[in-house]
């Protein structure tokens, strides 16, 4: 790469190799409109661009930094780690010390099995319930992404609870079928499926967060609903917790609501930046999986060592510096500043958040956004000229207003207030 590179000229050349130019959709900004940034380094709460532009980053890979870019902690242990071995298809100590770790802190998660990605372990956990329950329909919430797993690339056609249409072209209709969808937020409609569908639901899958389409803050009596009916009619309650887990608090959503799922499926934090995912919950649903039970599943780079001991060093670093409460107060702070900055400027937009995740949106008047309908239709577009804006002020959101923002643990006090300074800057040029 040239020192005269542009994001322009490789994003000229990556249309010729890669579908839309990316490896993963949002990458390629067609929501916010405009040529992606292709950036070159990170480090700390800072991204710099291919252009040497310097941003203080709130995307953070979608979620998997809790520390920040390249903690110097986490890299010492990588590049330690570097040098043993770099993958042995063979039982080693690493992946037993992170899964040692996980099951003594937490005690829903009694047996754990790790894997290379989120959707990895949702189709996983998936398997499992579909086999503890002899059962293969599965239902989950419009709104709530699980990964591209085919069979959950459904949303609720013609927003119908019990209803079912793929979300995605190459899913096919008997995929669909095992999948029925629920409204957030609405009791009554989620005990219309189960009854609709009696001895046929082998779980519930939902993320305890909804992170995914905004971030939809959920009841807890709503959670404890769900729990309570999936648990009567004989299905298990799966939490997705990829995005929440370890991010929200060490024990994840699970911890905050003070429940217990059956299983759960994590991701992101878990591998500290680096491609792991894992699955887990109730040993005797756990002992299903191969070798003990008839559950098959297996992967060649499952239980990384490098991701294993990134994901170790992010976890046992967070627990010493106390990193879910200090961030609760930096994010607090931060969230504050934007909301009354937003007041001060005349601006509707609002705040939701939980921890050190939030989204900024359309403002509703202080009403609590738990469900699509609720999102005020002109979100969407609104986003789209803050998000350009800001990255004009060197601050990087999400290309995308229906993905949340993360604050790690290397945003300062002084880094998040000088970026919600530029973030008021940011909407005042837009506003009006
Ligand atoms: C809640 C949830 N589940 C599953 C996944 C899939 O994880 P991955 O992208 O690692 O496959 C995601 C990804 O964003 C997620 O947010």
């Amino acid at each position: 790469m040239n020192q005269s590179t542009t994001s322009q000229d490789l994003f000229n050349r990556s249309l010729k190799v890669a579908p839309g130019g990316v490896h993963s959709p949002v990458r390629a900004f067609k929501s916010v409109g405009g040529t992606p940034i292709f950036f070159k380094s990170a480090s700390g709460a800072k991204l710099t661009s291919v252009e040497g532009k310097n941003y203080t980053d709130f995307c953070q890979s979608f979620g998997p930094l809790l520390l920040g870019h390249r903690d110097a902690e986490v890299s010492a242990v990588v590049r330690e780690t570097i040098d043993l071995a770099w993958s042995f298809g063979a039982c080693e100590p690493y992946s037993l010390e992170l899964a040692e770790w996980i099951t003594q802190k937490i005690p829903w998660v009694e047996r754990v099995r790790f894997v290379s990605s989120g959707t990895e372990a949702v189709m996983s956990a998936l398997r499992v319930a579909r086999a503890a329950t002899g059962r293969t329909k599965i239902l989950k919430f419009d709104g709530c992404y699980h990964g591209h797993v085919d069979s959950l690339l459904v949303k609720a056609g013609s927003g119908l609870a019990g209803e079912t249409a793929s979300d995605s072209a190459g899913v096919s209709q008997a995929f669909a079928n095992e999948t029925l969808i629920a409204s957030l937020d609405d009791e009554a409609g989620l005990e219309r499926v189960f009854e609709k569908h009696k001895g046929e639901i082998a779980a519930v899958i939902i993320e305890p967060l909804p992170a995914n389409y905004g971030l939809l803050l959920q009841r807890r009596e709503f959670l404890q609903h769900v729990e309570k009916v999936a648990h009567a009619h004989g299905a298990l309650l799966i939490f997705d917790e990829v995005i929440s887990g370890f991010r929200v608090s060490m024990r994840g959503m699970a911890e905050l609501l003070g429940m217990k799922p059956d299983l759960v499926t994590y991701g992101k934090v878990i591998g500290g930046g680096f491609p792991v995912g894992a699955y887990g919950g109730r040993q005797d649903l756990m002992d299903l999986v191969a070798p003990n039970g008839p559950v098959y599943q297996a992967g060649t780079l499952s239980a990384n060592p490098v991701g294993m001991r990134a994901g170790l060093a992010t976890l046992k670093k967070a627990e010493r510096e106390n990193v879910h409460e200090v961030l609760e107060g930096r994010a607090a702070r931060f969230v504050a500043t934007l909301n009354e900055g937003f007041k001060a400027l005349g601006a509707p937009m609002e705040i939701a958040r939980q921890g050190s995740i939030f989204w900024i949106h359309q403002a509703t008047g202080g009403e609590t956004i738990r469900r699509l309908e609720q999102i005020p239709k002109e979100h969407g577009t609104r986003f789209k000229a803050v998000f350009h804006a800001c990255a004009e002020q060197g601050v990087y959101l999400a290309p995308s207003g229906y993905e949340v923002g993360f604050i790690g643990f290397a945003h300062t006090d002084d880094i998040l207030s000088d970026a919600a300074q530029k973030i008021l800057q940011a909407v005042k040029s837009t506003h009006g």
